[in-house]
């Protein structure tokens, strides 16, 4: 028992909400597209300009700030006992174009803030306590979802792929794009990979993103487990040819190949007969992408989640098999069918379960377990450290669009329930 099992003693157990709510929206004008809309980019202007007020705010909180090749950055408060593994937090800043300003926001400035009012209340931690912020957890430069943390969990493949073949849609490859926003000065991407010793617990506090905790009036999710997310990108390739002359049996239309597979790909995912499967075709692109000519050229990308991986892989398998298919019979070319990403979901661990789960009592806060839907940096540190999350309510769930909201009680609640978990962590 330390003292932090009776806050309601400790006068100053207040969130600054005022604060943190500007600093949200301050964060949120680093931004390619306008208000209310968020769109922040791996290594874009604005995402740099972001990186730099978290570093600044991390310093304002007195955390030793250090940014790795890819440009994760930590914030450290040393505990009392500097050698033994440190408990850390934290999420990501990046907004997929056109989403909003608290997906991942919230569990960076929330994280800082849950540190500061550890510090306003006087505790003094054994562990030392991290604040992390993952480098592109969204997918939408380089097509690679939790880059930042599937590299800190130790991909190999992911830290050879940056150094030699990652590109984005302009062709602009990873390592210029690090470096312009003064990254990858070694290029050496596995110094980035965090050994199994380095924390005794990772906590990422976030918005729920899906609407169960308004709808039950729950102040507080535990998540105890990340459904298991993948990707597909997909090329087809046709003749093409003018729109007027070629007539319709001498067509391969590129376009609609790639149409009937996203079809396909709702057809399957329904197939599975469970609630939990999904998919979403969220990129369709054709070539050359004008109304008078037959696209010769398809590009889609597939995502695909579950909570139950073999289910999930059925679904990918009988994916696979209607890209086939689709080409033969439409005679256009399957060019390229590549799985980016086909990870297996995560499970919280036990011990912070049951510390997140007591922060809640000692605070008095209504909460459920359940599982996340969306993936997180967290499905990552799981693979090297014990691994918990908080999530809060947010308005009607809505998330990755600009009319995402959570309530400043609502947040302030998650970093409370963040900051005592964090103590309770970090004297164990
Ligand atoms: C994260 O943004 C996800 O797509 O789940
Ligand atoms: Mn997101
Ligand atoms: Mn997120
Ligand atoms: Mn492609």
């Amino acid at each position: 028992s330390h003292p932090f099992d009776e806050v309601h003693s400790i006068p100053s157990f207040a969130v600054d909400s005022l604060r943190l709510q500007k600093q949200i929206d301050e964060l949120s004008t680093f931004s390619d597209s306008p208000a209310p809309s968020v769109t922040r980019i791996l290594y874009s202007d604005n995402d740099v300009m972001a990186r730099r007020y978290i570093k600044n705010l991390m310093g304002l909180t007195g955390l030793s700030v250090r940014e790795d090749a890819v440009g994760n950055i930590f914030g450290r408060w040393e505990g009392s006992e500097p050698e033994v593994p440190a408990v850390s937090t934290g999420s990501h800043i990046d907004a997929i174009p056109y989403s909003g300003k608290y997906d991942g926001v919230v569990g960076v400035l929330g994280a800082i803030e849950a540190i500061n009012l550890l510090k306003r209340s006087g505790f003094k931690p054994k562990r030392s306590l991290e604040v992390i912020m993952f480098t592109s957890e969204e997918p939408t430069r380089y097509g690679i979802s939790c880059l930042g943390s599937r590299l800190l969990a130790g991909s190999v493949s992911l830290a050879k792929a940056l150094r030699q073949t990652v590109v984005d849609n302009a062709n602009i490859s990873f390592l210029d794009a690090a470096k312009y926003a003064g990254y990858a000065k070694n290029e050496e991407f596995s110094d980035v990979f965090l050994s199994k010793k380095s924390y005794s617990a990772f906590v990422e506090l976030h918005i729920e993103q899906g609407p169960i905790l308004e709808n039950e009036g729950m102040s507080i999710g535990i998540v105890t487990a990340i459904a298991a997310p993948a990707s597909i990108k997909v090329d087809f390739g046709g003749n093409g040819g003018h729109a007027g002359a070629v007539l319709m049996p001498q067509r391969n239309d590129a376009g609609l190949a790639a149409a009937e597979l996203a079809l396909a790909v709702e057809k399957h995912v329904l197939e599975s007969g469970s609630i939990d499967t999904v998919g979403t075709v969220g990129i369709l692109e054709v070539h050359p992408g004008a109304i008078n000519s037959i696209p010769s050229k398809s590009h889609i990308q597939i995502d695909t989640r579950d909570i139950d991986e073999k289910r999930r892989n059925v679904v990918i398998e009988r994916i696979h098999e209607s890209a086939v298919s689709i080409s033969k019979r439409r005679g256009v070319e399957l060019l390229e069918f590549n799985i980016v990403n086909q990870d297996p979901p995560a499970l919280s661990d036990e011990f912070v379960i049951n510390a997140m789960e007591s922060a809640t009592q000692v605070l008095g806060l209504s909460n459920k377990k359940m599982i996340s839907r969306a993936y997180h940096d967290s499905l990552f540190m799981a693979r090297i450290a014990p691994m918990g999350m908080i999530f809060i309510p947010c308005y009607k769930g809505y998330s990755h669009k600009p009319e995402e909201y959570a309530s400043p009680e609502d947040i302030a609640k998650g970093v409370k329930v963040l900051a005592l978990t964090l103590a309770k962590l970090s004297s164990n």
